[in-house]
């Protein structure tokens, strides 16, 4: 009787295994008949119980029973598990978290927005133009002889005749003072292009920043400390600003203004070429043959205008040494800023 009672204990163990690893329709069947069948395992024990002691047959058959019992509802219990719809666990909330980088402005937007927010302060309005501009707007109103060199091919992109790329932002002065009478305080940033080859400072594409101011009895002193209090707001208060006469087709008199040295606070680096300035574009007073273009009355009104490479000023403020960086798009270099 003990033999046969072992043989059931290994035969529960060994049959609970497989019902465990059981996981298809198919298997499940399969063990049903092999373990409760008519001709299944539990029936051969059953049929076998003639031959054990008369005394140990009640507990053998209890055995057989529970047996029964067990892997009725363990088979059933399985069957019911395979017809519920299957869900998948898919989520690991192991997993490390996916790196993810939010967008930032390129640094070139970042000191435009930086431009816009100081001279807002100074009550100075933002106008835009078109990047295709007529011949008229990018250099005759702004009394740019017919045979200046600025307009030969070997500097401007030209779309068909008399429409170009523009090649600085000046044009915006014209289209704005069009538009409206005076008092007029507006700066202009924005894209222009000129055909030049690319190295570390020069891009055929570029970014300026124009300015403009028109009331009666504006002055030069008044240019002078509108791009002063800018220098100041940009880069500091130690900073200078001195002015050199220039010329411009489009102001008289004409400056170019350059800012003390932001590197070596003009002591001479490289980046300065060991003078102490660096220079940052042009300014004057208009010319009143641009008021006769837009119909002002040169008499009443004054007023001063003044460019801005916003490029050089993004390298200076960010040490940056090849402009070409600023135009690449390579996602490695305008994440550091
Ligand atoms: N348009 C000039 C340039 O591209 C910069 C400039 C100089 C703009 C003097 C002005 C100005 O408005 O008055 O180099």
């Amino acid at each position: 009787m003990d033999d046969l009672l072992d043989k059931l204990k290994d035969f529960e163990v060994s049959a609970l295994t497989k019902l465990e690893s059981a996981h298809t329709k198919e298997t499940l069947e399969a063990l049903k008949i092999e373990l409760l069948g008519r001709k299944g395992r539990l029936a051969e024990f059953s049929k076998s119980l003639g031959q054990a002691a008369t005394e140990s047959r009640p507990r053998l058959g209890a055995e057989i029973n529970r047996l029964k019992a067990l892997f009725k509802a363990g088979i059933e219990k399985s069957e019911a598990k395979l017809a519920r719809p299957q869900k998948r666990e898919y989520l690991d909330f192991n997993l490390p978290a996916r790196a993810f980088f939010t967008g930032r402005k390129h640094p070139l937007l970042q000191t435009v927005d930086d431009i816009i927010s100081i001279f807002h302060g100074m009550g100075f309005k933002v106008a835009h133009g078109p990047d295709v501009e007529t011949e008229y707007y990018t250099f005759d109103a702004l009394n740019t002889p017919e045979d200046h060199p600025s307009r030969d091919l070997t500097d401007t992109f030209y779309i068909k005749k008399g429409v170009c790329l523009r090649t600085h932002t000046s044009p915006v002065q014209i289209r704005t003072m069009e538009s409206q009478q005076p008092p007029v305080r507006i700066i202009a940033p924005g894209r222009c292009y000129r055909s030049d080859a690319p190295d570390a400072s020069h891009s055929p594409v570029f970014y300026q920043c124009e300015g403009l101011y028109v009331d009666e009895g504006v002055t030069f002193a008044d240019m002078k400390g509108t791009i002063t209090a800018f220098a100041r707001a940009l880069f500091g208060k130690a900073v200078k600003v001195r002015f050199r006469p220039h010329f411009f087709p489009f102001t008289e008199p004409s400056v170019e203004y350059d800012f003390s040295c932001v590197i070596c606070a003009g002591k001479g680096c490289r980046v300065c070429k060991y003078n102490g300035w660096l220079e940052i574009s042009g300014a004057g007073m208009v010319d009143p043959e641009v008021f006769r273009a837009v119909n002002y009355d040169s008499e009443k009104y004054t007023g001063f205008a003044w460019g801005m490479g916003v490029d050089r000023l993004t390298m200076l403020r960010y040490r940056i040494e090849d402009i070409r960086l600023l135009y690449d798009n390579d996602i490695r270099f305008i994440r550091q800023f």
